[in-house]
């Protein structure tokens, strides 16, 4: 694969014409992250105008529902043509077996383990699941496999840990990417993208570390640059 292919940048935006801006200001990205901020103000119209112009989308809505619901929900979502889609694993082992089970087309479904903003003590004592963050996302990453998900979520730290148990195969999908000298901001489990890919990233979900710069193609190609070495 391509690295420009491996940086999924995150559209956190909240219109349309915010998208269609910061698109014009980025025209070398090739994969776009639709989250939730942006699909419930636009709807489903952005994914086919995102299609239409050549880009692949990871449309990241979380879904976390009982197994009927959530399979309903994928297979509405899936029919939108978009390349990657997620849920929560923390819906259990029939939800996740539904959903991918609804999923049509050439969709890929992966499933969120912890997120990147959960740290240790907020995964013992707000969340009340005791361990380490580590076991609780390969718990959920080894539950994810045997539901015949495609791969997961998960920061760039148990990657290795994550692709050692369920395969080099198992797609992880690494938000809280945050080049040298950036901010975290509520991130908390982080790495460098360079980091990132060395440790077995398959995507790296990076969102204001680009938006936020003053010059998003700079900031882009700067990442670009980084990871190429890797690749
Ligand atoms: O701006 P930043 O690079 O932190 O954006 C990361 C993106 O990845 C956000 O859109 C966030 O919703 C998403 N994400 C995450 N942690 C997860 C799953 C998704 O940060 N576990």
């Amino acid at each position: 694969m391509r690295s420009v292919e491996r940086i999924i940048v995150a559209l956190d935006l909240a219109s349309q014409e915010e998208v269609l801006a910061t698109l014009d200001r980025l025209p070398d990205v090739e994969f776009v992250k639709v989250g939730m901020e942006l699909f419930y103000s636009t709807g489903p119209s952005l994914i086919h105008l995102l299609k239409d112009r050549g880009l692949k989308v990871f449309l990241d809505l979380k879904v976390h529902d009982i197994p009927n619901t959530a399979a309903g929900a994928m297979g509405s979502l899936s029919k939108l043509g978009c390349d990657l889609l997620n849920l929560h694993c923390g819906g259990g082992f029939e939800m996740m077996k539904r959903a991918q089970e609804a999923v049509v087309g050439d969709t890929k479904l992966i499933g969120v383990t912890q997120l990147t903003s959960t740290n240790q003590r907020i995964l013992n004592e707000e969340l009340g699941i005791p361990g380490t963050v580590e076991a609780s996302v390969l718990g959920y990453a080894q539950l994810a496999k045997e539901a015949g998900l495609a791969g997961v979520v998960c920061s760039p730290l148990e990657v290795k840990a994550v692709k050692g148990v369920c395969g080099s195969e198992f797609l992880a999908v690494t938000p809280g990417v945050r080049p040298l000298g950036v901010d975290r901001q509520d991130q908390k489990r982080t790495m460098t993208p360079k980091e990132a890919l060395q440790a077995g990233s398959d995507y790296l979900v990076i969102g204001r570390p680009i938006l936020a710069d003053p010059d998003p193609h700079g900031a882009f190609c700067r990442i670009l640059e980084e990871i190429e070495v890797v690749a």
